[in-house]
């Protein structure tokens, strides 16, 4: 990984990660050389949170996953972090019993909140979580690059249901239980006392390219991710949308 203390850089990006690390960076960079506690909310096997770690930061991931949190372990151990990463158990849904309130600078929340129960309460969590002034880093998937891949790929029926479905569902063997739009994503997180700052498509062309073409240019398609990720129409025709907000302080 490439890093200074203080000029957190990040790990290499991909078109995956890019854009969600420029916005984290830019938030590590707002606050200087103060090591910031950090949570991560279905943070799986440590994508993110062992590079925050890296950098100096003290990072909680909670996940329903056992296998996904000793994969954490063994890669926080392996980056030499194991100190600054604490695992833990435990359902989204019950996230408010499980951590203290107002503690956090920064929390994430990346590709969770379309599986759990509650979304509405485990964002709930997420803000009574943040100290007042601590931002919220939520990726969601979209619902329109669902319905234009389904379609695309010859699958009509399954666009048809998803583009009609309240919560942007295909149905009882969709893996998703909910799909966001801009507004709505806004709104859930607006429900919770969040100020919305930034709104970014993560992955606007990745999915749909040939993977000729992704894999062979892989910096020039890093490069047209950023560039297309905070402009309307490309932000919400990618696959996920990414959210950074900010209790109010
Ligand atoms: C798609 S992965 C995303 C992992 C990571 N946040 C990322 O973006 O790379 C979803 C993660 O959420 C966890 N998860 C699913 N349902 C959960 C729940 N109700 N509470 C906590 N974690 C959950 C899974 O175990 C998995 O690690």
């Amino acid at each position: 990984m490439e890093q200074t203390r203080g000029r957190f850089t990040g790990p290499p990006l991909t078109p995956r990660t890019a854009v969600i690390w420029s916005v984290l960076r830019a938030e590590l960079d707002r606050r200087g050389d103060a090591e910031l506690t950090v949570l991560d909310v279905g943070g799986g096997t440590g994508g993110f949170a062992v590079p925050l770690a890296q950098a100096g930061h003290h990072v909680t991931v909670v996940d329903a996953s056992p296998d996904a949190l000793a994969a954490l372990t063994r890669r926080a151990a392996e980056a030499g972090v194991a100190d600054r990463v604490r695992a833990v158990q435990g359902d989204g849904d019950a996230l408010a019993g499980l951590v203290e309130p107002a503690g956090v600078d920064l929390v994430l929340c990346h590709a969770v909140l379309e599986v759990v129960d509650d979304p509405e309460s485990v964002v709930a969590a997420l803000a009574t979580a943040l100290r007042p002034g601590g931002a919220a880093s939520v990726l969601l998937a979209s619902r329109t690059a669902a319905v234009l891949g389904r379609a695309m790929n010859g699958h009509l029926d399954v666009a048809a249901a998803l583009a009609a479905d309240p919560a942007g569902t295909a149905g009882a063997r969709d893996t998703l239980r909910r799909r966001y739009d801009a507004d709505g994503a806004t709104a859930l997180l607006r429900g919770a006392g969040l100020v919305v700052e930034e709104i970014h498509g993560v992955r606007v062309l990745a999915d749909l390219l040939p993977a000729a073409v992704a894999d062979g240019q892989p910096g020039a398609l890093v490069e047209l991710e950023r560039a297309l990720a905070g402009r309307p129409p490309y932000r919400d025709l990618a696959a996920q949308l990414h959210l950074f907000a900010r209790r109010p302080a």
